[in-house]
């Protein structure tokens, strides 16, 4: 899961994705294109949220990502055209391209769709992004297993 910061957006798309598969089966993880946010907690305006359903992501540290990543993951699920365009940059050949994915196109099939950044935003963006990223979750949860079983 992959967003600018890593401090708002992808640590929610993290522990909501891993709550909703098998631990032992899958490994989920988050990281930022930028790398201001490096070892730092998720935004407290995240946590909270998340805590409000009953997720704990106070424990996550931001990291960038990196090149690596392809080779780590399967499938990575940005957030926005921009996080997508700048992992896109990174990759090396059409394998790892091909990995890379708009999380919300899982709900909206090529519609392209951001998930809006929350950083500057009205308090109640957390809340309507905690259920965008919920909802395209159960998406993808239901399509790894069944791939993946
Ligand atoms: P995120 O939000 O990409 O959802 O983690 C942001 C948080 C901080 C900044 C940008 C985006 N920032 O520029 O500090």
């Amino acid at each position: 899961m992959v967003c600018l910061g890593n401090i708002c957006r992808s640590p929610l798309a993290e522990g909501i994705l891993a709550s909703k598969l098998p631990k032992n089966k899958f490994k989920v993880d988050s990281a930022g294109t930028g790398s201001w946010h490096i070892g730092r907690s998720p935004d407290d305006r995240s946590i909270a949220v998340a805590k409000k359903y009953n997720l704990d992501i106070s424990t996550q540290k931001g990291r960038q990502f990196s090149i690596s990543d392809f080779n780590s993951f399967d499938y990575i699920f940005v957030m926005d055209n921009a996080n997508y365009d700048d992992v896109l940059q990174l990759a090396e050949n059409k394998q790892q391209k091909e990995k890379v994915h708009l999380v919300l196109n899982a709900l909206f099939p090529d519609e392209n769709v951001d998930v809006p950044d929350p950083y500057f935003g009205l308090p109640n963006g957390f809340e309507i992004i905690y259920n965008m990223l919920d909802d395209a979750c159960d998406v993808i949860a239901k399509q790894l297993i069944a791939k993946h079983h």
